[in-house]
Parts: C-alpha cells; structure tokens; sequence
C-alpha cells in the first residue's frame, strides 16, 4: 500500500443477487483502498466474476449498493462507470479483431476524447503520443502493425488491459487476466501488467487461480465462497487459513 492507503475507492454494502436456487451474490460487505492490489481466489461458481459484473454495471444487484470515490454507482450502467475510473479486462479480451494494435489504441484514444468521427482519418484524431507511450507501457511496441486478430493470447491480454488503460482508470478489474496464456508466459503477461498498473498509479483487483501469481503481486487477497467473502487479508495469511485451504485450493 502507498500513502493514499487510507482512502476508500470502492466500497460494497449487502450485495445480494439470485439467479434462481443460486445466491451468487450473499451480502458482500467489501471495500477496496487506492493503493491496493487485490487478488480473489475461488472455485469456479463462486460467483467472483458475478460479483465484477455487479461492481461495473453489466448486472443489478438484488439489494445492496456500491460505491465508487464517493459516488453511488450501483444504478448506473458500464459506459457511465468506464467513465467514472473503473476500467476492466475481461476473460476473453473484447478487442477490434480486424484492426492493428496501434489502431485498437488509437480507438480508445478517440472514444475517450469522444472524437470519433466518420470522416477523419482515426490517426488524426487520436492522441499520438498517448498511444505511443501506451505501447512502450505495455511492451506492444514490435508489434504494433499486426492485426489483433494474430496475437498470442499473452499479447492480447497486454492489449486488452491497455485498451481499458487509455481511459485513465483509478481503478482496474481483470477478470483471469492469465487465464489461456500459456503457462511459460504466464509471469511476463503478468508482471508487465502490474508494472504498467503502478507506473500509472492505478489501484488494481485481479481473479487469479495461479498462486505463485497471487503472492508474487497481489498486496491482499480475498476468498470467495458460494457468494461470500469467506475470507480476507494479507495473502500469506488467506493461504495458511484451513477453510480456505480446504474449500478454496482442494486440499484434504
Ligand atoms: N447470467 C446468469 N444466469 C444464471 N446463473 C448465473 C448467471 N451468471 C452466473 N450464474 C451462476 O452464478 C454462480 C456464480 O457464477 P460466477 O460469478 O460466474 O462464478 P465465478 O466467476 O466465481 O466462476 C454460478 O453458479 C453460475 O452458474
Ligand atoms: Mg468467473
């Protein structure tokens, strides 16, 4: 944590949502610090990834609000809160697939200064030297010509985070930035991604199923469990504790 640890940058209270006999969501009480880095760990249907698309508008809680620096966000929909700081990575990388690295860049160059227009070339009105920092940034400089379409999977993970990137997010939610990218490049992806994400200051929460990753670069963790937060904290901590290593990581 850094020496704005203290300030709270989102902050959840009773989120509830059911889909059907499923509590994906139990009432999480959460709150994220700026500064931190937090991993979530959980099995699969735990409802992580429910919990992310709560926090970032694509579904409405049952019950229960989230805060955002401040503001109530727990009504508005993802291009609203996109705006407001919250960037986010997906799973499988939502990317222009027919166009360039570069020009992927440059798209969300224009849509952040909502410049985007029909009749001027999409270099013209993107901000040059954004773009070609944020290539440095994420080390997508040699390859800025090929189409997204050709990329490796670690390449479009880099591309993915540095679409969100652009728009200058406070904060940044991956959802299994790693997962699909082999296993060898599994640490590079990763570290290039938390490298850009401190230099630009941005506080990050990571669903990671890799523990060498998670205690390599998450400051906390955090344990889902049937929709709960089953547990919370210092990483060493959160694997030592036998509930999570039990239910969490399959130990007997
Ligand atoms: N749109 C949906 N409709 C019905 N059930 C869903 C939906 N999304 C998720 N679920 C269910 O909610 C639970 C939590 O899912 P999810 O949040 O995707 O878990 P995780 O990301 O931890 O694997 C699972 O049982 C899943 O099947
Ligand atoms: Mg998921």
């Amino acid at each position: 944590m850094n020496s704005v640890a203290d300030e709270v940058l989102l902050q959840t209270s009773g989120l509830t949502l059911r889909f059907g006999a499923i509590q994906a969501a139990d009432g999480i009480d959460f709150t994220l610090h700026a500064g931190e880095h937090l991993a979530v760990i959980g099995a699969n249907g735990a409802g992580k990834t429910t919990f992310i698309n709560i926090c970032t508008g694509y579904i409405k809680p049952t019950s229960g609000t989230v805060v955002f620096a401040g503001r109530d966000i727990t009504r508005k929909g993802p291009r609203q809160i996109t705006r407001l700081g919250i960037g986010r990575s997906f799973q499988l990388p939502q990317l222009f697939l027919e166009h360039t690295v570069q020009e992927c860049l440059q798209l969300a160059s224009v849509a952040r200064s909502r410049k985007i227009s029909r009749w001027v070339p999409l270099a013209q009105n993107a901000d040059g030297r954004a773009v070609a920092e944020m290539l440095e940034l994420v080390e997508l400089v040699s390859c800025r010509n090929d189409p997204a379409s050709v990329l490796p999977e670690g390449h479009r993970k880099l591309l993915d985070v540095a679409i969100a990137l652009m728009l200058e997010p406070r904060l940044m939610i991956m959802d299994e930035p790693t997962s699909g990218v082999a296993s060898e490049d599994k640490h590079a992806v990763m570290r290039t991604i938390m490298a850009a994400l401190r230099q630009r200051n941005v506080t990050s929460w990571f669903v990671e199923h890799d523990i060498d990753i998670v205690l390599a670069y998450a400051t906390r963790v955090a344990a889902w469990i049937d929709g709960r937060v089953a547990a919370d904290g210092e990483p060493q901590a959160v694997f030592a504790d036998p509930t999570i290593r039990r239910e969490v990581l399959g130990e007997r």
